[in-house]
C-alpha cells in the first residue's frame, strides 16, 4: 500500500518556522501510523524525530496529532487514518515542541504534580493492621481513571488549556477525581477546596474534546463533573462556578428558562469591583442590541419543569441512599 505521510517538522534550535514535509512509502496494509513512521526513519530520513516505546498503547509515549486530533500513533491503524492516501501528523498541542513530533510535556506534568497525584493516608491508619473497604461498584468507577497512561492527548486538545495554560487540565483533574473518592486517601475535603479555586474544576467548558481523544476511555470530563457535584455537596460553594450553576438551576426551576440578565451578577456575586471587568462586554452587548432583557416572565408549563427537577432530585437521593 502506497501512502503519504505529511509531517510537521520543526527544530527550535535551527528553524524559524515549522514546515510540512511529505514522505511517500510502500507499507503493508496492517501497519499502524507508528509503524509507518518507523519505516520512514529507517529507510528515508533518519533525522525525523518522534517518540515511542511499548508499541502497544501502554506507555503513552507516542502521542501526536493525527489529522488534527490527538491520539496514539501505535494504536491508530494507518488505513483508517488515510484521507486520499495521505495522513497528516503534527506534534501535540498546548506543549512546546522539542523537535518535529516530540513535545516537552512539562506543562502536563506540572499540573499533575499540582494535584498531588498520590494517595495520602491518615498517618494513624498506615500499617498492615488497617483495612480499607471499597465497594465493587466504586472499584469499577475508579478503574476508569486508573486506566490513564499519561499520554497527554487530552491536555493537548483541551480548549481551555489552549487559552489558559494554568488550567489544571483533564488528566490531572481526572486523577484528582479518583483520589477524592478513594477511601485510602485522607485529604478529600482539602482536595475539593483546592480544586474549586480558579483554574480548577469550574473552568472546564465541557467541550468534550478530552473524552473524544482519550485512547483509554478515561472520560476526564465526566470525572470533572463528578468533582463539581462532590464539591457542592461538601458545601464548597463560595466560588463563581458553583454560584453560576446554582443561578442557572434556580432560574430554570423558577421561570422555566434561563435569566441571562442576572446570571453574571449572581455568578460573580453582587460586587461592583468583581463585576467591573465585565463592563466592556456589557456595553458592547448593549451597542449591538444583544443585551438580555431585564424582564424575565415565567413560561407557561413551568410546573412541568419543576416536576422534572423534583423527579431528578428524588432519583438522586434514592441512588445516594442505596
Ligand atoms: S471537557 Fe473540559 S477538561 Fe475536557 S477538553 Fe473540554 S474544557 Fe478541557
Ligand atoms: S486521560 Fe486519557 S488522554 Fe488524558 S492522559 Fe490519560 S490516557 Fe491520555
Ligand atoms: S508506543 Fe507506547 S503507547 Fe504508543
Amino acid at each position: 500500500m502506497l501512502v503519504t505521510l505529511r509531517v510537521r517538522r520543526f527544530n527550535p534550535e535551527t528553524d524559524l518556522e515549522p514546515r510540512f514535509q511529505e514522505y511517500t512509502v510502500d507499507v503493508p496494509e496492517h501497519f499502524t501510523v507508528l509503524d509507518a513512521l518507523i519505516t520512514i526513519r529507517e529507510r528515508i530520513d533518519g533525522t525525523l524525530a518522534f517518540r515511542y516505546s511499548c508499541r502497544m498503547a501502554i506507555c503513552g509515549a507516542c502521542g501526536m496529532r493525527i489529522n488534527g486530533l490527538a491520539g496514539l500513533a501505535c494504536k491508530t491503524a494507518l488505513r483508517s487514518a488515510l484521507n486520499d492516501g495521505t495522513v497528516t501528523l503534527e506534534p501535540m498541542g498546548n506543549m512546546p515542541v522539542a523537535k518535529d513530533l516530540v513535545v516537552n510535556m512539562e506543562p502536563f506534568w506540572h499540573h499533575l504534580r499540582t494535584v498531588r497525584p498520590y494517595i495520602e493516608p491518615h498517618p494513624a491508619r498506615i500499617g498492615p493492621q488497617n483495612e480499607y473497604r471499597i465497594s465493587p461498584e466504586l472499584v469499577d468507577e475508579l478503574s476508569e481513571v486508573v486506566r490513564c497512561i499519561m499520554c497527554g492527548a487530552c491536555f493537548s486538545d483541551c480548549t481551555v488549556d489552549e487559552i489558559d495554560i494554568n488550567f489544571l487540565g483533564p488528566a490531572a483533574l481526572a486523577r484528582a477525581g479518583w483520589l477524592v473518592r478513594d477511601p485510602r486517601d485522607s485529604r478529600a475535603a482539602d482536595r475539593l477546596r483546592e480544586l474549586s479555586k480558579p483554574h480548577g474544576i469550574w473552568d472546564c467548558t465541557r467541550c468534550f474534546f478530552c473524552v473524544q481523544v482519550c485512547p483509554k476511555d478515561v472520560k476526564p470530563m465526566e470525572q470533572i463533573l463528578r468533582l463539581r457535584r462532590l464539591a457542592v455537596e461538601a458545601g464548597i460553594t463560595d466560588n463563581n462556578g458553583a454560584r453560576h450553576t446554582q443561578a442557572f438551576v434556580d432560574s430554570v426551576k423558577e421561570t422555566g428558562w434561563l435569566d441571562e440578565f442576572t446570571l453574571v451578577p449572581k455568578s460573580w456575586g453582587w460586587n461592583p469591583v468583581a463585576l467591573l471587568p465585565e463592563l466592556p462586554t456589557a456595553v458592547r452587548m448593549l451597542v449591538r442590541k444583544r443585551a438580555p432583557s431585564p424582564v424575565h416572565p415565567r413560561q407557561p408549563g413551568v410546573d412541568e419543569v419543576r416536576n422534572l427537577f423534583e423527579k431528578t432530585e428524588r432519583k438522586r437521593s434514592v441512588k445516594d441512599d442505596a
